[in-house]
């Protein structure tokens, strides 16, 4: 892959909103992704109106994607297949820097796809927009909590293997944004959703502080994460509304097409169903 630009370039004010979040896609250090992000999120609230008339005429342009390759992203972590990504246990202390290092690796990915979501897909309303920026947003401070845990700790982001996953579900769906929506946060994400309260049961037999600070920012990002799903929601309705497709029905092609992954019981129905997924798609999730 050729090197993308190591540090966050100053973007010019007449670079558009979806221009500069592929800029920031394209940034390849952590730290510099992440203010990038920030930054970004902090231009759209800072204009009239939270920036939604400067989204709307932005919307219809198509962005073409650069010859450099997407995402960009460090040299470490090594990037291996999913089975070969070792297992550790919590409970030593280079075992739990593991675990934290694995969430935070999600993270900086979920950073790339919230981008990924902005620049790609033209022709949405600028709602959509600004949901996925405050989205790519909230991640960059869940990836800067963890990797700021992880200094605590001695260790950084990069220091273990990591799979690629989250991207590869990126790739399969760039040439359909429904299958995105349905796909990456409502499915992907929700995992998340189902997971964390049970990683956050073993940090708390863990008991270190390093595992109890993980814990609390475990906490802050289920709380987002709701938001986040919820946003895959909205916009899979949506998208399903406007082109008369039974969205539990769609689910299940899209879900075949791509071979997506099934959840994992048991499913936190309280957070899903706060994060808008309806009686029948609990039904079929579940029958899953
Ligand atoms: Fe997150
Ligand atoms: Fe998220």
């Amino acid at each position: 892959m050729t090197p993308c630009p190591a540090s966050a370039p100053e973007t010019h004010p007449a670079t558009g909103l979806r221009e500069a979040a592929l800029q920031a896609l394209q940034l390849r250090d952590p730290p510099a992704k992440v203010a990038a992000t920030h930054a970004l999120w902090q231009r759209l609230t800072d204009l009239p109106d939270g920036g939604g008339p400067v989204l709307a005429a932005e919307s219809a342009r198509r962005l073409e994607a650069p010859p450099t390759g997407l995402p960009g992203r460090p040299d470490r972590p090594a990037l291996v297949p999913p089975a070969d990504v070792p297992h550790r246990t919590p409970f030593t202390p280079e075992g739990l820097a593991a675990q934290i290092h694995a969430i935070a690796h999600i993270e900086f990915n979920a950073i790339n796809l919230a981008l990924d979501a902005v620049w790609r897909f033209a022709g949405m309303p600028a709602d959509y927009y600004r949901d996925w920026l405050r989205v790519a947003h909230e991640e960059a401070t869940h990836h800067g909590l963890l990797a700021g845990l992880l200094a605590s700790m001695g260790h950084a982001y990069g220091d273990f293997e990591a799979h690629d996953g989250l991207w590869t579900m990126c790739v399969r769906t760039q040439d359909d944004i429904t299958a995105r929506m349905a796909l990456v946060p409502r499915t992907l994400e929700a995992r998340g959703l189902d997971a964390t309260p049970l990683i956050q049961r073993r940090l708390r037999q863990v008991a270190t502080p390093h595992a109890l600070r993980a814990v609390e920012i475990l906490d802050i990002i289920l709380r987002d994460e709701i938001g986040h799903v919820a946003v895959g929601n909205r916009w899979y309705g949506w998208l399903c509304e406007q082109q008369a497709l039974d969205p539990v029905a769609h689910y299940r092609v899209l879900a075949r097409r791509h071979a997506a992954p099934r959840p994992r019981p048991p499913l936190n129905e309280a957070a899903r169903r706060a994060a808008g997924f309806s009686d029948a798609e609990m039904a079929a999730l579940t029958a899953a």
